[in-house]
């Protein structure tokens, strides 16, 4: 069920979720499907939903840096600077848990997640509100598209960024970036100084190095990258084209030569071209360009059948 995140609607939400439920509900990024971080039934639901493997583990969403330290065994100056700087906003900082192993967390921007946080008074583990392996979903229509069994959706409109959080370890003596997202590198650089690359997003986001090269962020078409859009191959079923510059390609998804506005439309058009029941999806290459690195993992991963 859609709900609008109203006094009411919020309060209902934080009720579900204060009972163990699950409710899905919008952050700057992508839509969340939360459950209370601490109930194992409620977080177990969260991985039976979007049938999730067991071993990738879920972002636990916060709502100050006070509730984050919490969760840390450590805390480092860097991650102090980080959140002074950045947060609430798309950064996940993965850090030394105070149980075991380590622990990603963020303090989300989005006035609805923060509604929902401060009702609840819960830390809520919530990751993309999707299939595992599926288009994350940046309006409330599509968490339902992929997921109707959710209870509860919190309709927050289409979300600004439209891409996942950048996830940056800060356990190591230099933070390492383990996910490109919608906080640019250059950001955080002038926070950090330096920032590890995994090997598979150095020079650029090169196609993923095999270990990681699972097919992700996937729409049910295939997904072809390409540098000429214009030459569409012959095929017998429908071909969908994505591009960002005036291409003279019929009916195709266009979207801005602007990385940000690119990435904040990205989702929505797979999701639109997916709708139109293509079975190939050929999308222009974009620039291999730091500024374009959060796209081009999306789409390398998409592609990678
Ligand atoms: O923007 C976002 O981050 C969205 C919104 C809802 O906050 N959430 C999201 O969650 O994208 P999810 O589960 O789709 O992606 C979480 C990423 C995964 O790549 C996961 O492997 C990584 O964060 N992650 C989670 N905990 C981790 C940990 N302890 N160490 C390393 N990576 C971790
Ligand atoms: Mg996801």
């Amino acid at each position: 069920m859609i709900v609008t995140p109203d006094a009411d609607g919020i309060r209902r939400a934080a009720d579900l979720l204060r009972a163990g439920s699950v409710v899905a509900f919008p952050t700057e990024t992508v839509y969340g499907l939360g459950a209370d971080a601490f109930n194992e039934r409620a977080v177990a639901e969260i991985y039976r939903l979007k049938n999730r493997p067991s071993w990738n583990p879920l972002i636990v969403h916060v709502a100050d840096v006070t509730a984050a330290r919490a969760l840390a065994r450590t805390w480092p100056d860097i991650a102090n600077e980080l959140a002074a700087q950045f947060w609430p906003g798309p950064l996940t900082l993965v850090l030394e848990s105070a149980t075991q192993g380590t622990i990603a967390v963020r303090v989300p921007a989005h006035e609805v997640a923060r509604n929902l946080l401060d009702a609840s008074g819960l830390a809520l583990a919530a990751p993309s509100a999707n299939r595992s392996e599926g288009i994350s979903p940046t309006t409330a229509q599509h968490v339902l598209r992929s997921l109707p069994d959710v209870p509860m959706v919190l309709d927050g409109g289409p979300a600004t960024w439209g891409i996942e959080s950048t996830v940056l370890d800060v356990t190591g003596e230099t933070p390492r970036l383990l996910r490109p997202g919608a906080l640019a590198l250059r950001d955080i650089r002038e926070v950090t100084g330096t920032v590890e690359l995994p090997d598979e997003v150095v020079d650029g986001a090169e196609r993923p190095s095999p270990g990681m090269s699972k097919r992700h962020y996937a729409p049910r078409a295939r997904l072809i990258l390409t540098d000429d859009v214009t030459t569409v191959p012959d095929a017998e079923e429908p071909v969908g084209v994505l591009t960002y510059e005036t291409a003279d390609v019929r009916g195709a998804e266009m979207l801005s030569v602007d990385p940000r506005e690119y990435a904040a439309d990205l989702y929505a058009a797979l999701h639109r071209l997916d709708d139109r029941g293509v079975a190939t999806i050929i999308v222009k290459t974009p620039p291999a360009t730091e500024e374009w690195m959060a796209v081009r993992d999306r789409l390398h991963r998409a592609a990678a059948a």
